[in-house]
C-alpha cells in the first residue's frame, strides 16, 4: 500500500506457463490483491479462465484474490467462486438482476462483496446499494482485454462514486480496473480510487521484458510522487 492506494495485479496479462512463479514475484514486490478476471464468452466476447485457476493461485500466495467475473448470471457461480478461494467477488451490475441477493450471499459467507460499473453504465446503478458493498469496480476501459488505453470520461465517475461513499460515511473501496499505467496511476488515485488494477504495467508481455519487480517498483514510486 502506497499511500493508502492498494495495488492489484491482473493476471490476465501473465505467461500462465509461468503462473506460478508470477504471482509469488508479485507478492514479493509489495501485492495488495491478486485480480482474477474471469470471462465466459458472453458478456464479454472472449473466453479466459475459471475456478481451476482461482484454485491454483490460492495454492501460491495468502494475497486477497479479488474476483471480477465478466460472465452472465453471475448468481450461479458466485459460490464456486468462493468455494475455490475467492475473498473479494465483483459482479457486473449490468449481468444481474438480483445484485442485492448477491452481496448479502456473499457477505453472509463472511466474504467481500463488489459491483463493477462498465464505462457507459452511469454511478446511480449502485447508489442505492453502497451499504451493501464492500468495493465498487469503476471500469476504465471496455471489459473484455488488458493491454486498452484508460477512457479519460470514467474518471469523473471515480470522483462521483467517492463523493458518494464517503458522503454516506461508508468504508467502500473504490477500485479502478483498465488502463492502468505508471502515467495515469496518480491520477486514479486523486480521482478518488484506493485500489489501482493493472495487468499490462505489471505483467508487461513481449515484446517488452521489465520484471514485475521494476513495474511494481515504477507504478509505487509514482503513486509515492502523486498527482502532478
Ligand atoms: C479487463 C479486465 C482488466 C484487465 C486490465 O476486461 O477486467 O482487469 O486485465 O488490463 P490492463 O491493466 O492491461 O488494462
Ligand atoms: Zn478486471
Amino acid at each position: 500500500m502506497i499511500n493508502g492506494i492498494k495495488l492489484a495485479p491482473s493476471i490476465l496479462s501473465a505467461d500462465f506457463a509461468r503462473l506460478g512463479e508470477l504471482v509469488r514475484e508479485a507478492e514479493a514486490a509489495g501485492a495488495d490483491y491478486i485480480h482474477i478476471d474471469v470471462m465466459d464468452g458472453r458478456f464479454v466476447p472472449v473466453i479466459s479462465m475459471g475456478t481451476p485457476i482461482v484454485e491454483a493461485v490460492r495454492r501460491v500466495t495468502g494475497l486477497t484474490l479479488d474476483i471480477h467475473l465478466m460472465i452472465e448470471e453471475p448468481e450461479r457461480h458466485i459460490g464456486a467462486f468462493m468455494d475455490a478461494g475467492g475473498d473479494i467477488i465483483n459482479v457486473h451490475v449490468e449481468a444481474t438482476r438480483h445484485l442485492h441477493r448477491m452481496a448479502r450471499e456473499v457477505r453472509g459467507r463472511e466474504k467481500l462483496a463488489g459491483a463493477c460499473i462498465n464505462p457507459g453504465t452511469p454511478v446511480s446503478a449502485l447508489e442505492s446499494l453502497l451499504p451493501e458493498l464492500d468495493q465498487v469496480i469503476v471500469m476504465g476501459v471496455n471489459p473484455g482485454w488488458s493491454g486498452q488505453k484508460l477512457i479519460e470520461g470514467t474518471l469523473p465517475k471515480v470522483r462521483r462514486v467517492r463523493e458518494m461513499i464517503d458522503g454516506a460515511g461508508l468504508a467502500t473501496g473504490v477500485e479502478v480496473d483498465g488502463g492502468v499505467t505508471v502515467e495515469n496511476a496518480p491520477v486514479c488515485a486523486a480521482a478518488g480510487a484506493n485500489v489501482l488494477v493493472a495487468a499490462s504495467a505489471v505483467f508487461n508481455p513481449p515484446p517488452a521484458d521489465a520484471s514485475v519487480a521494476e513495474n511494481m517498483a515504477r507504478l509505487k514510486e509514482a503513486l509515492a510522487a502523486g498527482a502532478k
